[in-house]
């Protein structure tokens, strides 16, 4: 009888991570590598928000705390939701978890039987389907190429929906392309969804702030308020106030779902840490001028990236809306052969030749459902950028 679980043969070891090991590897080894794997601003946590947890500690506030959030964070995220996305929810319909990942995996479990489809557009945030498959269902992906920027057309989802369909999972700006949907965009895939009642969305909104003008953030139940019995919207203070070590994630929807959700968390994980919750609470109540300038910065490094990459030999880098990563295509360097001999058959032949030849760590886009791209995370200096595109540049021209 074997020891470990069947259902782990089911999920995959995270690529992101490998990449990571291995750039950790070679650095370790001696060779100067400049990784563009990560998935966090490189900024330090506001010093507000620092101070709350700081003052959280000092007034006691380590102990348990209600399961799925504490009162007031519950409150400020309610009030939140109606600033920001004109989304009406009471406390009894918020729960807060261990980052944005916890509120995606509670709601998997509570929610999905043996033989559940879940939408995902490809390329997707790696967790998502290997969450789907723990949880027991069936993700479906629904793929996407860079001539519709990688996003689904209403077509798509149209031809997606069966009658076993249980959720799409709706993320944008997405993790890995950037792409963000449009309010028409999004209007014209919630008619869709109007036409088939037994679909929920899961909508992962945490890139919301980092969105770059003209592009407007939208939210599917803000856009079609028709779906808002449906929806869960998910959203965290990760990215938004570069507070990823915090683990604080949250999300509003139907009450059942919220409760099922509590339920899951009260067996396995219990609250959230409760300094965090204090710090969150800080994050969303207290000054917001870090979004802002995170998103100055961001846009500055988004400009750079994409204009170096687009003058490299066979790689096409279309302008994302959002987040922090670029998605080229790397299809022109398909069947040409790096300076080590070795014939570039796939996109992660690409990455794995270029992180040896030159030292630039990114990811290769099939791990995330689509290729020949990479994802490449701007989330670190203008320098170690600019250097980094030349050498992307001095690679892509030695290919033969
Ligand atoms: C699209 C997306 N959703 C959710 C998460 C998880 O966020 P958290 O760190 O709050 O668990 C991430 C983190 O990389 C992400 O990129």
């Amino acid at each position: 009888m074997a020891f470990l679980a069947d259902s782990l043969a089911r999920v995959k070891p995270s690529a992101t991570i490998a990449v990571t090991n291995k750039a950790r590897e070679l650095k370790a080894a001696g060779k100067d590598v400049i990784g563009l794997g990560a998935g966090e601003p490189d900024f330090d946590t506001p010093q507000h928000i620092k101070d709350a947890a700081k003052a959280a500690i000092d007034a006691g506030q380590t102990k348990y705390t209600a399961v799925d959030g504490i009162p007031e964070l519950k409150q400020a995220i309610c009030e939140k939701f109606a600033r920001e996305n004109g989304l009406t929810y009471t406390p009894s319909q918020i729960t807060v978890s261990t980052g944005g990942k916890q509120v995606l995996y509670n709601a998997l479990m509570a929610t999905l039987n043996p033989g559940d489809e879940v939408l995902i557009p490809a390329p997707y945030w790696v967790s998502y389907p290997d969450m789907v498959l723990l949880a027991g269902g069936e993700p479906v992906a629904i793929d996407t190429g860079i001539e519709t920027n990688f996003k689904i057309t209403p077509a798509q989802l149209e031809a997606a929906i069966t009658p076993k369909t249980k959720w799409l999972i709706f993320n944008s700006p997405s993790n890995p392309s950037g792409a963000g949907y449009t309010e028409a965009e999004l209007k014209a895939l919630t008619d869709v969804l109007m036409k088939h009642p037994h679909v929920w969305v899961m909508t992962d909104d945490m890139y919301e702030h980092i969105v770059y003008p003209p592009f407007v953030f939208c939210s599917p139940a803000q856009v079609e308020p028709g779906l808002y019995d449906r929806t869960l919207t998910c959203n965290g203070v990760s990215k938004a106030y570069a507070m990823t070590g915090w683990r604080i994630g949250y999300a509003g929807g139907p009450e059942e779902l919220i409760k099922a959700m509590a339920k899951i968390q009260s067996q396995s994980t219990s609250n959230p840490c409760s300094i965090s919750q204090y710090a969150a609470l800080a994050a969303l109540t207290g000054p917001q001028d870090y979004i802002d300038e995170s998103r100055v910065a961001f846009q500055r490094r988004r400009d750079l990236v994409v204009s170096a990459l687009n003058q490299c030999e066979g790689i096409e880098c279309p302008e994302p809306e959002g987040a922090f990563y670029v998605y080229p295509s790397v299809a022109g360097c398909m069947g040409k052969t790096a300076p080590s001999g070795k014939v570039l058959e796939t996109d992660e032949d690409f990455v794995t030749e270029l992180l040896e030849t030159e030292g630039v760590a990114v990811v290769h886009g099939s791990a995330f459902g689509a290729g020949p791209c990479f994802r490449a995370s701007y989330a670190t200096s203008d320098e170690s950028l600019t250097e980094a595109c030349n050498r992307i540049r001095r690679f892509c021209g030695a290919l033969k």
